[in-house]
């Protein structure tokens, strides 16, 4: 079975109640089985139901139809009946999909190259809609790898971006190098991602390796921008020293490296982990400020509470 012929879609990302124009698979014992025919329908309920299992199990769309799933993705973006909040989430969903198959691509340089639309069409919801901004973000930020994270970090960044003046291109750039600063976690085990609880000293001295992996693997592909790179390299150093990989202070650290410091720790403190309690949006801002502000650039965390109240995960 040739599992590149195929693509990985999110259902919540499938509109209900009406004739589905592709076929849905799932991938199961090395086959891949027609799930859902093209003709028949889904109601809200099977979706919303089998969507809870989505992390485990994919669904996949032949890539014949990729054109067709992208047209029907992009009229529920257009259509005046769908509203804002429930785009947020189509939209989250569609790009989660994908960032899932570039993560596992093995050339990086495509991938980040692939992951420019999803950029794009961020950014043209947040201008549209300012005030579902919150529900682009995730409520949990528990999946296998660094899907969620990565997609909310972005956001972020890119929030935090637009508030310190950056034009688009400018935008673009950091918003695919926020997708992709921590592509050095393929090289750390997974049972050291996943773990549930605090790691031991060996497992953090393997996990502080992903900066310099991931610098490694963009490395190895050409065209990539240093901005890019050194948002994957640098966002782990701190403003007033005492970081890693390299100890770098100030504005040694390229700014994409310092947004990124910023908007990582951010999601993480904001985020449900297996073993800590997610922080309200001012209290993870505040804490930044009070308790560990020399990690990071002043100007940039001021500014970060300019857009806050964007920011906020809404449960609905
Ligand atoms: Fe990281
Ligand atoms: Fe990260």
């Amino acid at each position: 079975m040739d599992l590149t012929e195929y693509f990985r879609i999110r259902l919540s990302t499938v509109r209900a109640f009406e004739d589905l124009p592709f076929d849905i698979y799932i991938y199961l014992d090395g086959k891949m089985i027609t799930y859902v025919k093209i003709g028949s329908q889904l109601t809200r309920e099977k979706i919303s139901h089998l969507h809870g299992k989505d992390t485990g199990e994919s669904f996949y769309v032949h890539l014949s139809h990729q054109q067709i799933y992208r047209d029907h993705v992009k009229f529920s973006m257009n259509s005046d009946k769908i509203t804002n909040d429930e785009k947020a989430n189509i939209l989250r969903e569609t790009s989660i999909g994908i960032l899932e198959d570039l993560y596992e691509a093995p050339d990086v340089g495509k991938a980040l190259e692939q992951s420019k639309p999803i950029i794009t069409e961020l950014l043209t919801f947040m201008d549209n809609a300012p005030e579902s901004i919150g529900k682009l973000i995730s409520l949990s930020g528990h999946d296998f790898y660094t899907y969620n994270h990565s997609f909310d970090v972005s956001i972020y960044s890119l929030g935090l971006g637009q508030a310190l003046g950056f034009d688009k291109k400018t935008l673009e750039e950091l918003g695919q190098s926020s997708l992709f600063h921590d592509v050095g976690k393929r090289n750390v085990p997974i049972e050291i991602l996943c773990k549930k609880g605090p790691l031991d000293e060996n497992e953090w001295v393997q996990m502080r390796m992903h900066p310099t992996y991931g610098l490694k693997i963009l490395n190895e592909h050409t065209g990539i921008s240093d901005a890019i790179k050194a948002a994957c390299y640098e966002h782990h150093e701190s403003w007033t020293g005492g970081g890693y990989p390299q100890d770098l202070s100030g504005n040694e650290i390229h700014p994409f490296g310092r947004i990124v410091a910023l908007t990582d720790t951010y999601d993480a403190m904001t985020t449900q982990r297996s073993y800590n309690k997610p922080m309200k949006p001012t209290e993870a801002l505040n804490m930044m400020k009070e308790k560990i502000s020399g990690r990071f650039d002043p100007d940039m965390l001021n500014a970060m509470y300019s857009i806050l109240f964007k920011m906020e995960k809404k449960v609905s």
